[in-house]
């Protein structure tokens, strides 16, 4: 099937876009709906053959069969032994979930319940800190204990009533001083999300932590959280068992934001904004199960995905979406996606035959336009754009604004397409009073190729559901992506050399230990560090 696709796409790269909208029914029948999201792919090159084939290319590698294992708690992570059930923690009033024959549910039910409690009591006052009412949170995480929540706390801001919230990720200690400086230890409580409570950032920023509420709270403890799956590690540090809320190790740390690591999230928008969220989130769940491949919104965003990526090649893809809320969105896909999918190997250890994990990357609109757009409209490479927009905005008295934006959404899409031709450019340049002679260079800086892919996600507005359908309807087209290329989308291999090497450097970088076994570059790197008093 790879090769059909390839055939095809080569058969059918010189298409014009905008000539497949000649079919009577184009944006129709290459866009799906779900609930109220509606997404178009009509705006790229894929035809009624590419879709056909790539429709057949996901049965061929049986996503359904996987994606039912998945739900059913099989342990589809073979090379950490696990199942993979982030699922399960927005299953609300859901059917049984089964891992090794035990039904989790019950307890991500009453975790859920001892997280509703606590962030009552401390949106409500009767959680306090040493000086009264918990007026900022601080949560202290990396990767996906900390993209997700930091992302949606952000996205959701208008329904915010509780706690200002922080994120503090980097061991660069600039993060964490620059958090705590004009915070009160007081009235401050610090979150510890750690899914293995040994990362050695989040480690380092929970010890400054307590060092910097130490100073001044007698008890600092009883101001701490742990979020983990290693509870005895929690308990270890010294966080009292009714304050650490555990999950279970099939939640995938980029997968977590569903459960304990949205804390931050649930104390910023209260539980009910935060049930509302799982709900979305679970509603996308079954869709995906429910509905026909042509119709499945996750499956569709993953063979456009492959489509662009595996098929045509463009190494890239653009996450925009038109919603400032969404501004940490495209760090959060990265993770998404590259952490899960840029994988070498199949399941089986074999080499993978297609190229993986195409690079992420994005910035809300309209900002991205004045910085970035440049390369996407007139680069020699193409950049599949994948836009997103909301018809409304949360700011009352500012809809002429929203509507400015929406309508920039939309240009960027048909500019993409349509582009500008040597003759239109040519006709501007006439306007310009320029010498005739230098028309033809002048407009040739002005001509935009055009036929450049994009899709538009479009929602009505960004509520706590919606964002809930959002992240769900991501997670699970990489998902299929994995599935479609082979490979294991839930272990994360490639980021533990990195971690064993920087430990072996640490006593290196204080001159504790020699670095004569090190290669040349190192050496010298640590040299000019050190003539610099690192
Ligand atoms: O190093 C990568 C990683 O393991 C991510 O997968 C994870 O989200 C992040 O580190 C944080 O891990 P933890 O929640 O265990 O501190």
């Amino acid at each position: 099937m790879w090769e059909k696709l390839k055939a095809h796409r080569a058969a059918t790269e010189n298409t014009k876009i905008a000539t497949l909208f000649e079919a009577p029914q184009r944006a129709e029948d290459f866009s799906a709906r779900f609930d109220t999201l509606l997404f178009d792919y009509s705006k790229t090159q894929i035809d009624t053959v590419g879709l056909d084939l790539l429709l057949q290319l996901a049965d061929d590698q049986q996503v359904a069969k996987r994606r039912d294992a998945m739900f059913a708690g099989a342990i589809i992570n073979e090379t950490e032994h696990r199942a993979v059930l982030h699922t399960a923690l927005r299953n609300i009033d859901g059917a049984a979930v089964t891992v090794a024959g035990t039904d989790v549910m019950p307890g991500i039910t009453e975790t859920l319940a001892r997280m509703q409690r606590f962030s009552e009591e401390v949106r409500a006052g009767r959680f306090t800190g040493q000086g009264g009412q918990i007026t900022d949170v601080v949560n202290i995480g990396i990767g996906g204990s900390d993209l997700g929540p930091a992302m949606a706390v952000r996205a959701l801001s208008p329904y915010h009533d509780g706690p200002q919230c922080h994120f503090v990720s980097n061991v660069d200690p600039a993060h964490i001083a620059d958090v705590l400086r004009p915070l009160n230890p007081e009235t401050t409580l610090v979150i510890v999300a750690s899914k293995t409570f040994t990362t050695i950032e989040t480690m380092s920023n929970a010890a400054t932590a307590r060092a910097w509420m130490s100073e001044t709270v007698t008890d600092p403890a009883a101001q701490f959280v742990a979020l983990s799956s290693n509870i005895a590690l929690a308990a270890e540090f010294g966080i009292p068992a009714e304050r650490v809320f555990g999950f279970e190790d099939w939640v995938g740390g980029r997968y977590s934001v569903w459960g304990p690591i949205g804390l931050s999230l649930m104390l910023a928008i209260g539980p009910d904004g935060f049930l509302a969220f799982l709900r979305g989130g679970q509603s996308m769940d079954r869709h995906f199960c429910a509905a026909a491949p042509k119709d499945n919104l996750p499956i569709l965003l993953a063979l456009v995905g492959i489509w662009h990526h595996q098929i045509c090649g463009f190494p890239t893809r653009a996450v925009l979406p038109y919603e400032q809320r969404l501004e940490h969105l495209p760090a959060y896909f990265q993770q998404l996606e590259m952490e899960s999918n840029g994988k070498r190997v199949t399941m089986a250890g074999d080499a993978v035959e297609q190229v993986t994990g195409p690079v992420v990357w994005g910035a809300p609109g309209t900002n991205g336009q004045h910085a970035f757009y440049q390369l996407i409209h007139q680069g020699t490479v193409p950049v599949p754009c994948e836009f997103m927009v909301g018809a409304q905005g949360h700011d009352v008295g500012l809809e002429h604004q929203h509507r400015l934006l929406v309508a920039n959404c939309l240009a960027q899409s048909e500019a993409l397409m349509t582009g500008r031709s040597m003759e239109e450019a040519l006709e501007i340049v006439r306007t310009l009073g320029i010498p005739e002679e230098d028309h033809t260079r002048q407009a040739a800086h002005r001509v935009f190729p055009g036929n450049r892919p994009s899709t538009t996600l479009v929602y009505p507005t960004l509520t706590p559901e919606i964002l809930g359908q959002i992240i769900a309807l991501y997670e699970h087209r990489v998902f299929v992506e994995g599935v479609i290329l082979g490979i294991n989308s839930f272990d994360q291999w490639g980021v533990e050399l990195g971690k064993e090497l920087a430990k072996a450097l640490e006593p290196m970088v204080t001159g504790e230990a020699p670095a004569d076994d090190k290669d040349g570059s190192t050496q010298l790197l640590l040299q000019q560090l050190h003539a610099h008093g690192v």
